[in-house]
């Protein structure tokens, strides 16, 4: 489509983000060119990347921050303070994009005051139709528009943006590459985000994931190890290995190249805490599980979404395995891994999901007694084959099972609190706490957060802590001086 003073390069196209088709993917090894005029202009300027959604999106925030600073641009965390403002989006549910929207029409009145501000809109929303002609007719305070796949090109698109006055929209539907050597910002000192496999290849009916990220496509074992080595050596304390289903490492290879052997490679390299997200309860290996019991530096914690407690519901959301498989693998990872924490995702509302069947996720959650868990309401995203079903579970009845559940989730998160009252853990120490700058707070080796008294010198330390009392989503401990 042609539209006055907006140049698009491509658009997104729902169809080519459709293809299964899975081919391999072309790796490719990116130096970044900053062109003399963006050079020039980013001289003393300021920017602002706003990300939303998953640890995907905040790593790719970390690479348009690492892209930006290579240009010269220099960071603020204020919007009113910004020369360039990014906003990273996310498309998971419509209470996502509904936010973005709300943020976008707020920076109008900052664009009135400072024309030459640069909006730009990426992430997962910029892939799909619906939002980009929507960004383009009714949000002219948007300069640039670009996808999950091309982030490499921003400095680019920034020059155009520049040079021509001409809004620009580059979005690319197709299944994807492996881009690396870009630079990065990361947002923690101590923690880091690493990918290990883009995009997925499930299709579970109501997610849009598969449309926004394209077919799976690993990193070389060489690319993660040597980004990983970079982090141990910088004095990183803790990587979390990224994927949306992490067991699928390696697949796309051909050649046996899989997660428990990089988990293992990983582990080996001494970082003292280890973890990976996500896993797909379908295809997690025994090999993965022995892996995981056999290096003390890899966290027991596992984040295996059920999404539903009902097999005919499981299937209609292309889930794979249903509620009894389920079961007996959380059996089985507890065998191998005495002690493991496990959280879950849940959805609940998905279309046509009777009483009876969310009643049976209601008993799933009371058997497994998850140590954390996220829960939410469906939210029907177009596109996806679930959007085609009739959302016909009311609202009322939709909010009624969030609330059932969440007292159900909360009395087991509390449960599983009150079970570590009195004992000894190892806590990564993260900050000061947000409410008194005389407490620290940081996470166990199950994720569960932990405020203790402390000085900020242990900030970025691993310490022993003696958990004195539970809440139902933080624990109160103390130093144990040993
Ligand atoms: N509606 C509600 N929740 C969703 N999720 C993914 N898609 C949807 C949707 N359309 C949830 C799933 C997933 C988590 C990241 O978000 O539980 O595991
Ligand atoms: Fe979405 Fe399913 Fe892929 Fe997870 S495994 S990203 S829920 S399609």
């Amino acid at each position: 489509m042609k539209r006055k003073n907006v140049n698009i390069i491509h658009e997104p196209n729902e169809r080519a983000a459709r293809k299964r088709a899975v081919e391999a993917a072309n790796l490719r090894y990116v130096d970044v060119n900053v062109s003399s005029r963006l050079r020039e202009y980013a001289k003393g300027k300021k920017y602002y990347v706003r990300t939303y959604g998953c640890q995907a999106n905040v790593r790719d925030g970390e690479t348009m921050m690492g892209l930006l600073e290579e240009a010269g641009f220099t960071y603020t965390n204020q919007t009113s303070d910004a020369d360039l403002i990014i906003l990273n989006t996310c498309a998971i549910r419509e209470n996502a994009e509904d936010k973005v929207y709300g943020e976008v029409g707020s920076l109008k009145a900052l664009k009135m005051k400072n024309p030459k501000l640069i909006i730009a809109l990426g992430g997962c929303m910029s892939q799909q139709e619906v939002v980009v002609s929507e960004i383009v007719d009714k949000y002219p305070q948007v300069d640039l528009i670009f996808g999950t796949h091309n982030i490499e090109n921003i400095l680019d698109y920034l020059t155009q943006v520049i040079e021509k006055r001409e809004r620009y929209v580059d979005v690319l539907s197709i299944p994807g590459e492996v881009i690396e050597n870009l630079p990065v910002v990361r947002s923690d000192r101590y923690k880091a985000f690493v990918n290990i496999i883009y995009g997925c290849n499930k299709f579970c009916s109501y997610c849009i994931v598969p449309y926004t990220r394209g077919r799976e496509r690993s990193r070389l074992m060489e690319d993660v190890l040597a980004e990983c080595k970079q982090l141990v050596d910088a004095g990183y304390q803790e990587i979390t290995l990224l994927g949306q289903n992490v067991n699928a490492y390696g697949k796309d290879f051909n050649d046996g190249t899989n997660f428990a052997t990089l988990l293992a490679k990983v582990a080996e390299l001494g970082i003292p805490r280890l973890r990976f997200m996500t896993s797909h309860p379908w295809d997690f290996t025994d090999d993965m599980l022995h892996v995981i019991a056999k290096y003390p530096n890899i966290m027991k914690a596992i984040h295996l979404p059920v999404q539903s407690g009902s097999s005919e519901v499981l299937q209609r959301m292309g889930r794979r395995y249903n509620a009894e498989q389920y079961l007996t693998l959380v059996k089985k990872i507890r065998a191998i891994i005495p002690g493991v924490m496990i959280s879950t995702d849940i959805i609940v509302g998905f279309p046509n999901e009777s009483e009876e069947q969310f009643l049976e996720t209601l008993k799933v959650v009371n058997e497994v007694q998850y140590d954390s868990a996220f829960t939410f309401i469906y939210s029907p995203r177009p596109g996806t084959p679930a959007a085609k079903m009739d959302d016909n579970v009311s609202d009322e009845e939709k909010h009624d099972r969030y609330n059932r559940l969440s007292a159900a989730i909360d009395a087991s998160v509390s449960a599983s609190a009150q079970r570590m009252v009195g004992n000894i853990y190892p806590v990564l120490v993260d900050s000061l706490s947000k409410r008194n700058d005389q407490m620290l707070s940081g996470y166990t080796e199950g994720s569960k957060l932990v405020n203790f008294p402390g000085s900020s010198d242990l900030i970025g330390k691993i310490i022993n802590v003696k958990i004195v009392e539970s809440k139902t989503y933080s624990l109160r401990g103390e130093i144990v001086n040993d």
